[in-house]
């Protein structure tokens, strides 16, 4: 079964950001999959690639939302999407100078942030802007 399958539990009951979770673990499945095939380095990097590019879309529309609705949590937030942001391209660079290879760790990795942060993170975001909506 692929490590990233989208449960119902990780709804955050808000159908932008959940919509665009969806299409992060589908980006990450991708990178799993091609992975799994044995794709080589090109094919990898642009499958990495894609799901770096989409993730900092999902951030920035996050961070808009949460700015324009005044969420009190929001620094803190900006700093966790700022830290995984950095560490992905750094992973992203070793990875183009082939000081890193992709492994099924970086996977995990990413597979305990997301469920993490949309689990607990996002989801406080959403209860607020569901407060403000009411
Ligand atoms: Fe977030």
């Amino acid at each position: 079964m692929s490590l990233f399958h989208w449960k119902e539990e990780y709804s955050v009951d808000h159908s932008e950001i959940d919509m665009q979770h969806k299409r992060l673990f589908q980006l990450a499945d991708n990178l799993h999959t091609a992975m799994a095939q044995g794709k080589g380095n090109a094919a990898l990097s642009k499958t990495l690639n894609d799901l770096i590019e989409y993730t900092k879309h999902h951030f920035a529309c996050e961070e808009r939302l949460m700015q324009t609705h005044h969420y009190p949590e929001f620094a803190k937030h900006k700093v966790l999407h700022d830290e995984l942001t950095t560490r992905v391209i750094e992973f992203q660079k070793g990875f183009a100078a082939g000081r890193t290879a992709m492994s099924i760790e970086l996977l995990q990795f990413l597979k305990d942030w997301l469920s993490h942060h949309i689990g607990e993170t996002d989801r406080k975001v959403a209860v607020y802007l569901k407060s403000k909506a009411a």
